[in-house]
C-alpha cells in the first residue's frame, strides 16, 4: 500500500509536533488511543479569551496516517472558534489525506482527539466558573 503525496509531506515534514502545559487553564489536552492498532495521539489546543484557538501541538505514538492525520488537524484548528473545530469530520481529513480505507481510523482517530481536547478545555472554564475561590 503506497502513501498519498500529503501523506508523506505531514510524515516527513509534521507540523506543530510538541506539548503544551497541560494544566495551563487555556489549554485543552486530548489523548485519544486506537484499539484496533495500540497507536496514541495527544493533541492540545491553546484558546484565547475570545473562544478562539490561536495554536496546537501534537504527539503521536503511531502509523504514518496517524502522525499526517494529527499534524493536518493543527494546522486546520488554528485560528478556528471551539465549534468549529469540533466540525471537522473524520471524513474531510481522510478525503485532504488520500486515504485509503484500511487507514480511515488513523484520521478517526485525529477527530476524536480534537473532541477530547476541546471537551477537556470547556471542562476546565465550568471547574473555574464552579469554584471561583479556589486557590492552587
Ligand atoms: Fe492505527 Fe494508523 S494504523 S492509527
Ligand atoms: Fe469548588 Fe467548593 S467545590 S470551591
Amino acid at each position: 500500500m503506497a502513501y498519498s503525496d500529503k501523506v508523506l509531506d505531514h510524515y516527513d515534514n509534521p507540523r506543530n509536533v510538541g506539548s503544551m502545559a497541560a494544566d495551563d487553564d487555556g489549554v485543552g489536552t486530548g489523548m485519544v488511543g486506537a484499539p484496533a492498532c495500540g497507536d496514541v495521539m495527544k493533541l492540545q489546543i491553546k484558546v484565547n479569551a475570545q473562544g478562539v484557538i490561536e495554536d496546537a501541538k501534537f504527539k503521536t505514538y503511531g502509523c504514518g496516517s496517524a502522525i499526517a492525520s494529527s499534524s493536518l488537524v493543527t494546522e486546520w484548528v488554528k485560528g478556528k472558534t471551539l465549534d468549529e473545530a469540533l466540525a471537522i469530520k473524520n471524513t474531510d481529513i481522510a478525503e485532504e489525506l488520500a486515504l485509503p480505507p484500511v487507514k480511515i481510523h488513523c484520521s478517526i482517530l485525529a477527530e476524536d482527539a480534537i473532541k477530547a481536547a476541546v471537551a477537556d478545555f470547556r471542562a476546565k472554564q465550568d471547574g473555574a466558573a464552579a469554584c471561583p475561590s479556589v486557590e492552587v
